[in-house]
């Protein structure tokens, strides 16, 4: 399938090519229903898998293309309109061809403040690209970020979502350049290397590539909080340590009575149960009566 790299249209919708509907070769749909098979075992009902099955498209396609959408929908027994409604409504899914490389910028507020706005502005420049707009050579996809929950870093990039923390526009410039002439780039925590757009989404749909444990998670700053609260002797309410906790004491904490059941332990819906189906439009009678 060819990619276009264009920028993104005004509209915001999601445009589906007439060429990302050409169907999957058949030794690819038979790898891609194997592995949606996996995806889909791990949830008591199949439409769950929804998220993950996404990913999976977007791993094999770059982004959620017109076929892809068709298979999630075919798979899952769901209406196109029900996938596409998903898709749209998260911005890991990409609705025109990804670049290898999704270079996100955090501009709010902590990072702004800390040169998050700065490092943005020289790196759009640099690359001659705007927000969700990808280089010709189909390398960076360059993303404004609305925080990365890495603000003890501040200002932060993620490149495919491992973080680089303390940048700054020289630094950025730099990653991304790097980026584009294949050089060895290590992000701050984590992994060693930068797995690419495609590689990062197999991931995602639940097929882990063994990085998952690899370099620092947390940093000192991260771990700072905890370290003081250790230290004097401070606990969060309801962990058992604190006698004079609201939930020790029997009253309500965040909203939800000691012993009520918490949306954690709602049960599922049933297997064939749709919103607004006509399982649900039945139980509405019942109740109405
Ligand atoms: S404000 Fe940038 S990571 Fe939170």
């Amino acid at each position: 399938m060819t990619g276009h790299y264009g920028r993104q249209s005004a509209s915001g919708h999601l445009h589906v090519a007439s060429e990302s509907k050409e169907p999957y070769p058949a030794d690819v749909l038979e790898q891609l229903s194997l592995d949606a098979e996996q995806v889909i075992a791990r949830y008591p009902q199949p439409r769950s898998a929804l998220l993950p099955l996404l990913h999976l498209v977007q791993s094999l396609d770059g982004y959620i293309t017109g076929r892809g959408i068709d298979f999630c929908a075919r798979t899952l027994d769901l209406t196109t309109a029900e996938v596409s409604g998903v898709a749209t409504f998260y911005t890991q899914y990409k609705r025109h061809p990804n670049g290898d490389y999704t270079v996100g910028v955090c501009t709010n507020t902590l990072c702004a403040v800390m040169g998050g706005d700065q490092i943005w502005e020289t790196v759009s420049e640099h690359l001659g690209i705007g927000h969700d707009e990808t280089t010709e050579d189909g390398k960076i996809t360059l993303e404004r970020i609305e925080c990365n929950a890495a603000c003890d870093y501040a200002p932060v990039v993620m490149t495919n979502w491992e973080f680089f923390d303390n940048q700054t526009p020289d630094s950025t410039v730099q990653l991304v350049d790097d980026l584009r002439s294949g050089a060895p780039v290590a992000p701050t925590r984590g992994p060693s290397r930068v797995c690419t757009f495609k590689q990062v989404s197999r991931v995602l749909a639940g097929f882990p590539d063994g990085l998952a444990d690899e370099g620092i998670g947390a940093g000192p700053a991260s771990l700072r909080g905890v370290e003081l609260a250790r230290r004097e002797g401070w606990t969060a309410p309801g962990d058992g340590s604190d006698a004079t906790s609201a939930d020790s004491r029997g009253e309500s904490v965040d909203g939800i009575a000691v012993g009520e059941q918490s949306s954690v332990d709602t049960p599922a819906n049933a297997p064939d149960e749709r919103p607004g189906g006509q399982d649900a439009q039945e139980q509405a009678k019942e109740d109405d009566k």
